[in-house]
């Protein structure tokens, strides 16, 4: 314990709490960015398992304009065309189509083909062996084995598979690095044409490594759909999970922020480049065979492009996702606008894709709502495997999208929705927001109405969280409600715009470090103090595949075979699952380097407190109502610069982890010990008045 620079006297007055805290503060938001779905939750480990990829010709094209791409970036551009360069990588003539990346063979010859495929539209393999032919697979991200395996730890292998021009047997191998087999079977003989075939395998050995195929035999092989699933996936067993499936660690460690809703799918994925390459949920609810790839735009900042996504986390996995883990689903659909800092382009008012786009709209919430007898789209829910109705409360439109064109496309859409479904609350894009020019617009139109949530982004640096922590006490009430559906505190420039006015010292050198984090802290007690307007908040990105990330600063990271709760993640958990249902006035003497809030519900106080000066402070705490009892404490601190770290091949080293203590309060007071640079949540026993 440090010494501490002085006493400092708080009240925390609970007899005055009044304000509700909205049941929906704390959630999620999932975009398929960093290898999040493909390559991460998705819990099959194949790589273009269906033979559909699609991909960017021109990876390296930066969606910043190049003059303000930092300097060292500028170096991966050196070897584009310079014609490319201002032109984005997204024009219909950069989507690539690929049936065999990640597919290779050693002696016989592989080939797409199209011909009586096992859906329509789909491509698949077709494998020639003479005698004997290897097909293999890496998983993800695609350039070095990534395929996680555990001694003992079952893996299902499955394929669908025509085998009526082939004589021989098909052996399934894992390897490893050292190419040797730590697993392998013979997959059952199959009838004639299109048939599913499985294969249980079981390592004998722990480590990363591919999946490979052997053809013994001659004749023409055809394959599709090829999955290779740790059997503990998330959902194993229940047959609502029966199309994709999840990593059951990534779920869990998901599960562990106790989030209450999920905003999905984007992001930028949602707008797309102008060319339809906007996330079209309805691509991603059938049967997994009839689903089809589509190129992600974060594949933009991969040097080849290189990034599919296949839709087995789709929409249906996400309601089913936010049903087990109890969060309300916020799913966001297209607005008719493109990512407009990539490429402006909307779609008229008037023109039947417009319609189409508004139609859209109003059939997820029939997909997801609607009776399967009467609905089509019910229908396809219930195929799927789910015919109970998922709730569904809230609709984004659109994301970071503004202008006055936006908010007309806003207007039509929820006017649709509004008629058939009232009751829905939507959700009005502002943009992204260093300094509310974007946002302010959208307050304009929508602020009155009390069914509209306006969502807000910011990607700051720590200083600007610092310093606003009072963002939202002159937001007035009693209409509109705040959706802060992404934020982070890091380098506002690795996102191409530094504020040279921010000091050096408060901008966070590295991603994820305990500085951003604190930040982050110090802002969400202003949040939680706001938590009567401030109706959502989620951290974005939530997903990162480490060494493969197209973002610098996430909350979780993971490699194939590990999961690291990054600092920030750990400020996240303490917020989240230390919440009251009303905020409590904290009031006394803090000095300006000091932040707190607190709620109270079912007989509890949590009260946060985040120090982010140099010295250690003491902190002596009036509670009203206070029982005598032992109350909890969890602390977090250390150097600004730690940073909880994983690398894709090796084990985490963990700087920063929550310090459990017990504090006496004894007749309403209790007396706290703050470290330099930390944040401390108490949580005390207090008189339930209801
Ligand atoms: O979270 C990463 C990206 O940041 C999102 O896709 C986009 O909405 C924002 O600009």
């Amino acid at each position: 314990m440090t010494s501490s620079d002085g006493l400092r006297n708080l009240t925390v007055r609970t007899g005055a709490a009044t304000k509700k805290v909205s049941p929906t503060l704390f959630g999620l938001f999932l975009e398929d960015i960093n290898f999040a779905c493909d390559g991460g939750l998705n819990a099959n480990l194949v790589n273009n398992y269906s033979f559909d990829g699609v991909y960017l010709v021109n990876g390296v094209i930066p969606y910043l304009p190049l003059e303000l791409v930092p300097e060292e970036h500028r170096e991966r551009l050196a070897n584009t065309p310079p014609e490319l360069l201002t032109t984005p990588a997204n024009t219909p003539a950069g989507r690539l189509v690929d049936h065999l990346r990640h597919w290779t063979i050693q002696d016989g010859r592989i080939e797409a083909s199209e011909e009586k495929p096992i859906a329509p539209g789909a491509g698949f393999a077709r494998v020639e062996s003479a005698g004997s032919a290897r097909l293999e697979n890496l998983g993800y991200p695609g350039n070095r084995p990534g395929m996680p395996f555990a001694t003992g730890r079952p893996l299902l292998f499955s394929t669908f598979v025509r085998a009526d021009d082939f004589i021989g047997a098909v052996e399934v191998r894992l390897l490893d690095l050292e190419r040797r087999v730590v697993a392998a079977g013979v997959l059952p003989s199959t009838g004639s044409g299109w048939q599913e075939a499985e294969l249980r395998l079981v390592p004998t050995a722990t480590g990363l490594g591919s999946l490979q195929l052997v053809l013994n035999g001659s004749g023409r092989l055809d394959l599709d759909e090829v999955k290779l699933i740790p059997t503990d996936h998330w959902g194993a067993d229940n047959p609502r999970w029966g199309q994709g499936r999840l990593r059951r660690d990534l779920v869990e460690t998901m599960a562990a922020l106790a989030p209450r809703f999920l905003r999905f799918p984007g992001g930028c994925i949602v707008e797309g480049c102008g060319d339809g390459s906007h996330y079209d949920w309805k691509k991603t609810v059938g049967r997994l065979e009839t689903r089809r790839q589509e190129y992600n735009l974060w594949g933009q900042a991969r040097a080849d492009g290189d990034y599919s996504q296949s839709n087995q986390v789709g929409f249906y996995e996400y309601f089913l996702l936010c049903e087990d883990l109890g969060m309300e689903p916020v799913p966001v659909v297209w607005a008719g606008i493109s990512c407009q800092t990539r490429m402006d382009k909307h779609l008229s008012m008037e023109s039947p894709e417009f319609a189409t786009v508004v139609q859209d709209a109003v059939d997820l919430i029939d997909w997801a709502t609607g009776d399967p007898a009467t609905s089509p789209w019910a229908a396809l829910r219930a195929e799927a495997g789910h015919p109970d109705p998922f709730p569904l409360r809230y609709l984004g439109i659109g994301n970071e999208n503004f202008g006055p064109e936006y908010l007309e496309h806003f207007a039509r859409i929820k006017e649709a929705v509004d008629q058939l479904h009232p009751g829905l609350t939507t959700i009005v894009t502002g943009g992204v927001v260093p300094s509310g020019e974007r946002v302010d617009p959208a307050w304009t139109d929508w602020g009155h109405d009390a069914q509209i949530l306006v969502d807000e982004h910011f990607y700051n640096s720590p200083a600007w969280f610092l310093n606003s922590t009072d963002r939202y006490d002159g937001y007035p009430r009693g209409g509109a409600k705040v959706f802060l559906g992404e934020y982070a505190a890091h380098l506002s420039y690795d996102l191409g715009d530094r504020n040279p006015a921010v000091p050096e010292s408060l901008l966070a050198p590295e991603p994820n470090t305990w500085l951003s984090a604190l930040a982050e802290a110090a802002f969400l007690t202003g949040v939680e103090r706001n938590s009567d307007i401030v109706g959502f908040c989620c951290y974005a990105p939530l997903l990162n595949l480490v060494e493969n990330g197209q973002w610098p600063h996430n909350l979780i990271d993971f490699s194939p075979t590990e999961v690291v709760r990054t600092t920030n993640y750990l400020v996240q958990e303490l917020f989240a699952t230390r919440i009251g249902e009303r905020i409590v006035p904290v009031d006394g003497d803090l000095p300006t380097t000091m932040f707190a809030s607190a709620s109270i519900g079912k007989g509890m106080l949590h009260i946060k407190l985040v120090n982010t000066g140099s010295s250690a402070l003491d902190v002596a705490l009036q509670i009203d109502r206070a029982l005598d009892c032992t109350a909890e404490a969890v602390l977090l601190h250390g150097p600004l610069d730690a940073i909880n770290r994983l690398a894709f091949d090796s084990t985490p080293r963990i700087s920063i982890q929550p310090e459990r203590s017990d504090y006496a309060v004894r007749g309403g007071e209790v007396t706290l010990h703050l470290e330099a640079t930390s944040v401390l949540a108490l949580s005390v026993h207090v008189e339930d008045v209801g």
